[in-house]
């Protein structure tokens, strides 16, 4: 199942049966019909989740969100109800229950911008970067995105989902249930499409929900160098019509920075996407400015991320496209900016008072942000952004789901929303970005079906440690859980992988 670009409006939360807005048969979709879940049991019918010490709903960053003593009841796959376990067994009877061992429920985590499809990694260019030459100036010298492209224009399909799935598996891990998939390192039409037909064979094998975006405008690929306005006019002419009929992306972007395309190159492809029904997004103003968070804003694109070097025009301009409907959103990358060694990070706290909508993303690629997790995205938005970690964690889920336009409650915790949680082992949510670099996810669920269980058993967990709430036990019942699934989709079904 896909969304191709003339499909349906975003579904209402109420109708969960309406199109999709990702890619795949999802776990939610399975469990919305009432197929058995791995755990052996019906996953339609009524479950509560009680006993954990802090419920986050991210629907908003004000402290008195945070739900203390509260349970939550799913059932076709969508959060049911949210309130007292009273409550909840009289409006659920016959619901099972179970209890966690206190710790910290929020929804799973949207991660909107990232390049998981891609061949080799670019460890080489790493250590070069690390002995002083900057990032551009790698690419300069032939390596960069257009390294990542030379390697992946000589892969199959097959060879790029295989490659993807352990990486899914590790976003998964922790804590990501819809992710955000682009192209770009196909650069001439046949890889941009086999790269998008990647995107939706992981779709196919992976509990998440993937959301594609084309980003054939990520680089001018070696061949046009020396004539780039022939690549614009492939784009344009070709490249664009060819993805949108394929009818797997949902958005179109573009890499507007100096020395790759400027604003007016990207007002010309955004626009033509647009035109075929590929919402526009933007890689803008990522290590200097050059008005992409303007351009952004004044197209109404979906987002604008990165925003290293923002202007305070562009702040400005943001902060009135947050107020629009849909709004555009500020997406902060910091996990690129600390690998690339940068020491300044985009200003979140002007961009947040201003009033923007912000969403926090890995950018997780082999070039700039090797990371799957948004754990440590957490970290940084707190340590170097002054981002609280409420607000970050709504970043992290609520503003990736509208950097993504899915506004059937995705990313979290309210009723019709999707049931897809993650149950952190740490007694205060305060404490998810705080543990740096070390993951504390417990467990994982997509539709209200359990994908991951980890052994997150160690000091100040929330089973076991020093800490308040460490005389409970772990969720499987006094130690601290394994680690047991984080399968791809189609063995979750039984279906074995193509
Ligand atoms: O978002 N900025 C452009 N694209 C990626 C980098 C990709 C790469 O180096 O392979 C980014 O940082
Ligand atoms: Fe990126």
């Amino acid at each position: 199942m896909s969304r191709g670009p003339s499909a349906a409006a975003t579904p209402a939360a109420t109708d969960p049966s309406a199109s999709p807005d990702t890619l795949g048969e999802r776990a939610h979709d399975r469990s919305a019909r009432g197929a058995p879940g791995p755990d052996g049991g019906a996953a339609g019918a009524a479950r509560i989740l009680a006993g954990a010490d802090e419920i986050v709903p991210c629907t908003s960053a004000d402290p008195d969100s945070v739900l203390a003593g509260r349970a939550v009841a799913i059932s076709g796959g969508r959060i049911a109800g949210v309130g007292a376990l009273a409550e909840l067994r009289r409006r659920f009877p016959g619901a099972s229950e179970e209890t966690l061992a206190g710790g910290v429920l929020t929804p799973g985590l949207v991660d909107s911008h990232t390049h998981a499809v891609f061949g080799r990694t670019r460890a080489d260019e790493y250590a070069l970067r690390a002995s002083g030459v900057p990032y551009m100036e790698v690419a300069r010298r032939g390596g960069g995105i257009n390294a990542s492209v030379r390697d992946l224009r000589g892969r199959s399909r097959d060879e790029l989902v295989a490659l993807a799935l352990p990486r899914l598996a590790e976003c998964l891990d922790h804590g990501t249930t819809t992710l955000e998939i682009k192209s770009g390192y196909g650069l001439d039409t046949d890889s941009e499409l086999k790269t998008l037909a990647a995107i939706a064979g992981v779709a196919e094998r992976v509990p998440q929900r993937i959301v594609a975006t084309f980003l054939g405008a990520h680089e001018v690929p070696p061949e046009h160098r020396e004539d780039r306005a022939r690549y614009l006019d492939l784009l344009v002419e070709e490249m664009i019509p060819a993805a949108a009929e394929q009818g797997i992306a949902r958005f179109c972007d573009v890499f507007c920075e100096p020395g790759v395309f400027d604003p007016e190159e990207a007002r010309r492809i955004l626009n033509r996407g647009r035109e075929l029904g590929l919402e526009p997004k933007l890689h803008a103003d990522e290590l200097e400015n050059g008005g992409g968070a303007e351009l952004a804003a004044d197209l109404g694109a979906a987002s604008a991320d990165h925003l290293g070097a923002i202007s305070d025009a562009g702040i400005a301009a943001l902060a009135r496209a947050g107020g629009a409907s849909p709004p555009t959103v500020a997406t902060l990358l910091p996990a690129t900016l600390l690998f690339l060694g940068r020491t300044a990070y985009a200003p979140a706290r002007a961009l947040l008072d201003a009033g923007a909508i912000v969403a926090l993303a890995t950018d997780f690629n082999p070039g700039s942000s090797p990371t799957p997790g948004l754990p440590i995205v957490l970290t940084l938005a707190c340590s170097q952004m002054r981002m609280s970690p409420l607000e970050a964690l709504v970043a992290a889920t609520a503003g990736g789901a509208a950097a993504l336009r899915l506004d059937d409650g995705t990313g979290t915790i309210a009723e019709g929303a999707p049931a897809d949680l993650v149950w952190w082992s740490v007694p205060d949510h305060r404490e998810i970005p705080y543990h740096v670099g070390v993951n504390r996810v417990g467990r994982v669920w997509v539709g209200g079906i359990p994908v991951v269980e980890r052994d997150v058993s160690g000091p100040g967990a929330a089973g076991g440690g020093p800490g308040p709430g460490s005389a409970r036990a772990g969720p499987e019942g006094g130690r601290g859980p394994r680690r047991i699934s984080a399968e791809p989709r189609a063995a979750l079904d039984g279906d074995p992988p193509r």
